[in-house]
């Protein structure tokens, strides 16, 4: 059997998924990354659904070129609308802005219920995420970040009805991460910082005050050590 190539974004995702598992991908696109964990007899099968035609088509025409067509279905959906009837184990959310992804988990409350495991992947607004998760009763049970081009983090996440604190720091960059202390969490920092100190400049020959920039900037230095 063949199995398609994917990115490395993709394939950091993808090691979340456990053996056994029957996932859904939300806004699939292409649905490589179920075609690749069933290609490789991680999972048992998959849902995967986009919201709009193009991606459903390119992704039904990836799951006959790969002959997954008895394991991997693909449906027309809005979100997790109408996913809660295969009970997936595992959830990816990948390549969407973290507030489309915060809209998509809090109009599904079987989410709720049913606890599946989340694998999220925020391109913009990851602190909003994850101050949507501590708020509403989801821990974050493990995340990393990789880099692929640019440096994405990955988010994992469940339901346990638990509320959690968490400072600016923690929002942007996650506990897990900083515990780790990696040297791609630090490139991803100097990066933030970079924007930051940039906006903040700005906003200073503008006259206006620094705002939330100013705290999350010192956290930044004082936590990278400068
Ligand atoms: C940038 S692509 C990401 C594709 C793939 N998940 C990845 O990470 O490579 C975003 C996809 O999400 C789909 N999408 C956007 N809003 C959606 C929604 N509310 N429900 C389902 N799919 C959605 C888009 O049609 C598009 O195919």
């Amino acid at each position: 059997m063949s199995f398609p190539k994917i990115s490395k974004r993709l394939l950091c995702a993808a090691s979340f998924a456990q053996k056994g598992d029957f996932v859904a991908d939300i806004g699939t696109d292409h649905a490589y990354l179920p075609i690749y964990l069933y290609t490789k007899g991680i999972i048992r099968g998959a849902v995967v659904s986009d919201i709009n035609e193009g991606p459903i088509r390119r992704a039904k025409e990836n799951i006959l070129g790969f002959s997954c067509e008895n394991a991997v279905f693909p449906i027309l959906s809005d979100g997790l609308y109408r996913i809660d009837q295969y009970s997936p184990d595992t959830v990816f959310i990948l390549g969407m802005g973290g507030e489309l992804i915060v809209n998509i988990i809090s109009s599904a409350e079987w989410v709720k219920e049913k606890k599946p495991k989340l694998v999220l992947q925020p391109m913009t607004h990851k602190e909003l995420l994850r101050s949507y998760l501590f708020e509403n009763g989801f821990e974050i049970t493990d995340e990393t970040l990789v880099e692929d081009g640019k440096i994405y983090q990955i988010i994992v996440a469940k339901y346990t009805g638990r509320l959690t604190k968490a400072t600016c720091l923690e929002l942007f960059f996650g506990k897990i991460n900083l515990q780790a202390r990696t040297e791609l969490l630090l490139s991803a920092m100097k990066r933030e910082a970079d924007v930051i100190s940039a906006r903040l400049l700005g906003k200073s020959k503008a006259g206006l005050d620094g705002g939330d920039d100013t705290a999350l900037l010192n956290q930044i230095l004082e936590y990278m050590g400068e």
